[in-house]
């Protein structure tokens, strides 16, 4: 029973992983909010996108209120998830990078009125434990763009989201992208 049991176990972190993996470029490209499981290929990009549900546990999806989709607005931000719940810190973790190497790690938002209250909120982003921004929302129809680089010191990063008491952390999007590691030097 117990070794059916850890079978199992295994089995579904493989699929965790297979499905949370970067794709043959290094790349990981994920927008917050769609429905689990599916991805699609953005036509002016042609970057996959995936879903964002291997990457996180927290959290609930939410489409952006209608007036704001707009067929000029990257898909991207159609949709995001947010996070009532879960206490304080929310986390987004990347999986199968190569420890010691450099990442641009960037972060989408757009509030778009997804929760219907037109509260737009502020919070904090960490990278691991370390602070890294505050998101300060100050239009529902502005598109926020955080980059940051990165050595990351193991085979994974986690992307956090901390409640500050000044309204719901959500984001649309995550990306990440493996740099050479003679860039940046001063990382
Ligand atoms: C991509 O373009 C096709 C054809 O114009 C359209 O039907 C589809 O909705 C577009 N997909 C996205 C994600 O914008
Ligand atoms: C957020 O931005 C607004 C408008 O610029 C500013 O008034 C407010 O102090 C900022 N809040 C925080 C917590 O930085």
């Amino acid at each position: 029973m117990e070794r059916w049991l850890l079978l199992l176990l295994l089995f579904a972190v493989g699929l965790l992983q297979a499905r949370a993996q970067p794709d043959s470029k290094g790349f990981i490209s994920i927008d917050c909010g769609i429905p689990p499981k599916t991805r699609y290929v953005d036509n002016d990009t042609k970057i996959s996108y995936a879903a964002d549900d291997g990457f996180t546990d927290g959290g609930s999806n939410h489409n952006v209120s209608p007036e704001y989709i707009d067929p000029l607005l990257s898909p991207r931000y159609y949709n995001v998830r947010a996070f009532p719940d879960g206490g304080r810190r929310n986390c987004y973790t990347l999986r199968s990078l190569v420890a010691g190497s450099k990442y641009l790690i960037r972060a989408t938002f757009m509030y778009g009125n997804y929760d219907g209250l037109s509260k737009l909120p502020v919070f904090g982003l960490y990278i691991g434990v370390n602070f890294w921004t505050t998101v300060n929302i100050t239009s529902p129809i502005e598109t926020e763009v955080k980059e940051a680089i990165v050595m990351v010191p193991d085979d994974f990063v986690q992307v956090c989201l901390i409640n500050t008491g000044s309204g719901m952390p959500f984001i649309s999007g995550l990306d990440l992208r493996p740099l050479e590691n003679r860039l940046y030097p001063q990382i």
